[in-house]
């Protein structure tokens, strides 16, 4: 007689459907797992009522560090693997640039991390603010570089150096000082260090890995993020010159990181579930209406793939307002979302 141990439930993947995690303020705030959030996996990975596993992938506009490292961090906070092939950070498309731009200053991060993060999608020359402040330490009056920056920086040759394309990564750690420098630089002549454009109209382009001015963190109230320096940056250009600066901004709620996210999401159901058609729906959970559910709505519009919008008030939500882009559904946490979504499929 064969038994099958009650305490092992069988589960059944659903190819039906998919979801898809913002993480600050969704899965994590201030470096800490939400309170619902290693719940909501385990429910997502089969321990609810209906026995049903739901692939997912993340899509978050945070970055610094390599996929590899941010999934081991987010392995850690929510008890579970996650693999490099079901996570997308701001920067990840950055990657396809590498072989359009060989020199470049790459901005943001910790220390002189993102350096390492840039030499890893194959950018071949990656000059950082630490390696012009160590070159010429009056480039910013009042920043000088730590210890270990100095150390991890590198001089380079000033006159002979053309930065074909700035890349903020992540947060700066030093607006005033990273300002400066992206500021020289968008002043040259075709990002020759050495030189000043007289017409402010012929410097490399500038690209930014996302454009939130907000984002959620441990503090109460959210804080200033990367889209709020590119708004200073493209004012302090303009009281400067009088022309107008036009950067880039990668991430969400651009609709090719969502283009990029659909393709993700389907290597990863094929490669790691064996499913090799498109979901009928993917829910995206996120926090913050202006780049996670206008992204997500937006996105849907053009999709034959039904990308439904759900908004948690675990991070950016604040009481008594309403969203400026309207999700299709409001949940109080991102377990609550997830069980919404898995009852509406039954
Ligand atoms: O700096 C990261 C932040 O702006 C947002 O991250 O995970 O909410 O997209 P996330
Ligand atoms: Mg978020």
């Amino acid at each position: 007689q064969v038994t099958t141990p009650l305490s092992t439930p069988s589960t059944v993947t659903s190819s039906d459907f998919a979801f898809a995690f913002d993480i600050d303020g969704v899965l994590v705030r201030g470096g800490q797992p939400i309170p619902e959030a290693v719940q909501a996996m385990k429910y997502i990975n089969g321990e609810n009522p209906y026995g049903v596993k739901v692939p997912y992938v993340f899509l978050t506009n945070g970055g610094g560090k390599s996929e590899e490292e941010r999934c081991a961090d987010l392995s850690r906070q929510l008890e579970m693997e996650i693999c490099p092939g079901q996570f997308i950070c701001g920067h990840t498309p950055m990657r396809e640039m590498a072989e359009q731009y060989n020199t470049v200053l790459v901005v943001g991060g910790e220390g002189e991390k993102c350096r390492g993060v840039a030499e890893g999608y194959g950018f071949k020359n990656v000059i950082t603010p630490g390696d012009i402040i160590k070159t010429r330490n009056d480039t910013t009056p009042w920043r000088r570089l730590t210890d270990e920056e100095n150390e991890n920086s590198r001089k380079i040759d000033l006159e002979n150096t053309q930065i074909e394309a700035i890349f903020v990564f992540a947060d700066s750690r030093d607006w005033a000082g990273d300002q400066q420098i992206i500021l020289d630089i968008l002043m040259t002549v075709e990002g020759k260090l050495g030189t000043r454009s007289e017409v402010f109209n012929e410097g490399p382009p500038c690209f930014f890995s996302h454009n939130d001015v907000i984002w959620s963190t441990s503090h109460e109230h959210s804080r200033i993020g990367m889209g709020a320096l590119k708004t200073s940056l493209e004012a302090v250009y303009n009281a400067i010159t009088g022309k107008d600066l036009n950067t880039f901004a990668f991430g969400k709620p651009q609709m090719s990181t969502f283009t990029f996210a659909t393709k993700l999401l389907q290597d990863w159901r094929q490669d790691s579930h064996g499913i090799d058609k498109p979901p009928s729906t993917v829910y995206f959970i996120g926090d913050t209406p202006e780049s996670d559910i206008r992204g997500t709505n937006e996105f849907n519009n053009k999709s034959e793939i039904d990308w439904y919008s759900i908004l948690v008030k675990t991070g950016v939500w604040q009481d008594k307002t309403i969203p400026r882009y309207p999700p299709r559904k409001i949940c109080d946490n991102v377990y609550d979302a997830i069980k919404f979504a898995i009852e509406r499929e039954q």
